[in-house]
């Protein structure tokens, strides 16, 4: 089928049905132990799809699990280990069969300005690992039996930060502009075994990555609410989905690249890196790694 015309016939046959394209699909979300990917897989759930929850702690997805039921299936594994990505795709390949929807979410993101990270190019290859390296092997993996079987979707969680580029996440940015563009390129590649990608550039959002910053607290959207925009792009296979705010960022990158550099320089000396930051607290303190 022509894919200019699916997404509009799909929110057709949903309309006159009421029924979820994920009813009865396999959905592996990865960072399924907390916020986003948390609530996501109950979405995911709901809908009637089978789940399978990736995250490297053990615990946390088997209480995910106990709340979905008999549809999900847990899948201990560091992302950022290559060899521990390959078995996880035989694993599942063998159990599940295709994958027909992949979110990539699990990530880490790190505030550190340039002026604390001269000796920190640690934080630069762990970004990478986990917000870029990792999803695209996982991809990889999956995407043969996607293209063989003509259906698949895979919905990245990014940042608004890859139109915006925020000063003191460039680590984090970066690795995740890297995503955004990989996908955007391989989606061209798989355009006609309908095979499609959707980059999920949101804004703040209340989960445990952002729980210890104390300037966001009361701000941002719940992990309920980002789930259901996630929901939607599984459904409706955008290629983008962001903020109006994300998108004023963008044009005027474009349109006014002097200007839009004098604002953010001005935002970087206003907000100061957090202790966390500045006491260069290790990768496993979350308060080291906030938006
Ligand atoms: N919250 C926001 O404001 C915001 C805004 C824009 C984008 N995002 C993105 O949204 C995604 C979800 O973040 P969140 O806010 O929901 O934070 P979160 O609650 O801290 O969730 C992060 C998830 O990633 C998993 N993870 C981290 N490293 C991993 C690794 N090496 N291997 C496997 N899983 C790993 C964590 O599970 P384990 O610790 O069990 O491995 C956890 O489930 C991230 O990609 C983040 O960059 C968040």
């Amino acid at each position: 089928m022509n894919l200019l015309l699916q997404t509009p016939l799909a929110l057709g046959r949903r309309v006159l049905r009421r029924e979820s394209p994920l009813a009865g699909r396999t959905v592996l979300v990865t960072g399924a132990s907390s916020g986003i990917g948390e609530a996501t897989a109950y979405a995911v759930a709901e809908r009637g799809a089978r789940v399978l929850l990736v995250a490297r702690r053990a615990e946390e997805p088997d209480r995910v699990r106990a709340r979905i039921g008999e549809a999900a299936w847990t899948y201990p594994c560091d992302l950022t280990d290559g060899d521990a990505v390959d078995a996880l795709v035989k694993e599942v390949l063998a159990e599940h069969g295709a994958v027909d929807y992949l979110v990539n979410n699990a990530g880490r993101s790190i505030r550190r300005s340039l002026a604390l990270s001269y000796d920190r190019f640690h934080d630069v290859e762990r970004s990478m690992a986990i917000n870029f390296l990792g999803p695209v092997r996982l991809t990889l993996g999956l995407l043969p039996a996607m293209r063989e079987q003509r259906f698949g979707h895979v919905v990245n969680i990014v940042t608004w930060g890859v139109q915006v580029k925020a000063p003191k996440f460039s680590a984090y940015i970066a690795s995740k502009s890297a995503l955004d563009a990989w996908s955007r390129i391989a989606g061209r590649e798989t355009f006609f075994e309908n095979v499609t990608f959707t980059n999920m550039r949101f804004s703040l959002v209340q989960t445990p990555m952002t729980a210890p910053t104390e300037a966001y607290a009361g701000r941002g959207a719940t992990a309920e609410q980002a789930a259901a925009k996630v929901v939607r792009a599984l459904e409706d296979r955008p290629i983008t989905v962001g903020t109006l705010a994300g998108s004023f960022g963008e044009v005027i990158n474009v349109v006014a690249p002097r200007a839009s550099d004098a604002l953010l320089a001005t935002l970087d000396r206003v907000f100061a890196d957090s202790a966390a930051a500045r006491d260069g607290r290790g990768s496993t303190d979350r308060a080291a790694d906030r938006h």
